[in-house]
């Protein structure tokens, strides 16, 4: 078993991986500045497990900080999922998110090689695919520049993790590129809870269930796709938090730089989301089609082979879980963790 440092550990995705490694019997250091997340996802965590982690407040670009953690715990491996993910704010204020994601980066990646840790697992996204590729993405597919500063900071980050891996062999490092997280614990004690105005598909829509939004916007209904809107691969964070911990354990016995794409590789639509929801739910959302988001791409799933076969991981959850555990969260929560 081996002591995990997460960062932005307080998050959604980081607050189910947490669930999870304490499941599995790691230890667990969170290192959060609580920018986009509050300390009660880990009280729930503790909760939930019914185990203990330590939490540390502090961020990811300050040396000393950091420093101070690895002197305190002898950590084993990093899994880092702190940073700033909103797509339309990053090209608002790039400068913030070339600093909070990649000096963040560089300065975590300093900070292990002094404390002799060499073992990472880094959140990345499909979003490295960029726009040419066609789906199913695999691996080995070239990556290309994605059209928005979030987007370029996730490309820079993996690029020179693959480098760092290259020229230093102490090395092993993970690159895991999720699809598109959804879904909640079971519990519905911990879940996704965004600040004011949801960027994403899934939280606008619980958001008009529970009735803090009038009704959903579908960006577009002209799509080259079956039903004319954009098709996406839509996956549980349970199962996207149980990749890590595989991941993990993977890396903490191999060298080198490796990507997994973690999907279901099952393309879903927005029309079939909202559809679902209402028929999983019983609940009708109210929906309006406009025109199109600047930026979106009309379909992309992933080829998850890859994962399997080296990984051993595989989606267990349906469509249907995933937007029954949203709404269970959401009802229970109607003001995220503030309520
Ligand atoms: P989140 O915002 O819920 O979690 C990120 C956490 O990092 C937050 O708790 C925040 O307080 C913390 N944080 C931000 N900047 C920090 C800093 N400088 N120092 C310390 N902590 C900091 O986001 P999430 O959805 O859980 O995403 C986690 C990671 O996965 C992010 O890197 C994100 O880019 C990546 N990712 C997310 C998605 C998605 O759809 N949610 C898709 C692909 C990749
Ligand atoms: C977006 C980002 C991607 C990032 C990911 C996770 C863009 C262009 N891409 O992916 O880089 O990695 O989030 O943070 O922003 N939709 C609606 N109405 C809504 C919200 C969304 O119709 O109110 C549609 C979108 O047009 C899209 C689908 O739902 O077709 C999914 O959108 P979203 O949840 O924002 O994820 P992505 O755009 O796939």
């Amino acid at each position: 078993m081996a002591k995990i440092l997460v960062t932005g550990g307080a998050g959604y995705i980081g607050s189910h991986t947490c669930v999870e490694l304490l499941n599995a019997g790691h230890e667990v250091i969170v290192f959060d500045n609580l920018s986009n997340s509050s300390e009660e996802s880990l009280n729930r965590v503790q909760q939930l497990t019914n185990k203990t982690l330590v939490f540390v407040q502090g961020d990811i670009r300050f040396e000393k900080e950091l420093d101070q953690v690895f002197q305190e715990h002898k950590i084993d491996a990093v899994i880092h999922f702190a940073g700033l993910k909103a797509v339309g704010e990053s090209q608002k204020i790039p400068l913030t998110y070339f600093d909070h994601n990649i000096a963040g980066s560089i300065q975590l990646m300093k900070s292990m090689e002094k404390a002799g840790v060499f073992t990472l697992v880094f959140s990345s996204s499909a979003t490295v695919y960029g726009e040419l590729n066609p789906s199913p993405y695999q691996e080995d597919m070239p990556l290309s520049l994605p059209n928005n500063n979030y987007g370029y900071t996730k490309l820079m980050i993996e690029q020179m993790l693959q480098k760092i891996a290259l020229a230093e062999m102490r090395w092993s490092i993970a690159l895991l590129r999720y699809f598109n997280p959804v879904g909640a614990h079971q519990s519905g004690q911990i879940g996704e809870d965004p600040q004011g105005t949801p960027n994403n598909l899934m939280p606008y829509v619980t958001q008009v269930a529970i009735g803090r939004r009038e009704k959903l916007s579908i960006f577009g209904s002209d799509y080259p796709t079956a039903d004319g809107t954009c098709e996406r691969d839509f996956i549980h964070v349970v199962d996207l938090a149980k990749a890590h911990v595989l991941a993990v354990t993977n890396r903490l016995d191999q060298q080198g730089c490796r990507a997994w794409n973690i999907g279901t590789g099952i393309p879903i639509s927005v029309l079939q989301i909202k559809e679902t929801f209402e028929k999983v739910n019983r609940i009708v959302i109210p929906t309006e089609f406009v025109h199109r988001r600047v930026g979106d791409l009309a379909a992309f799933y992933a080829d998850a082979s890859r994962a399997k076969n080296e990984l051993g991981w595989r989606p267990q959850y349906t469509l249907e879980d995933m937007l029954a555990d949203s709404w269970n969260w959401q009802k229970q929560n109607p003001n995220g963790y503030k309520s």
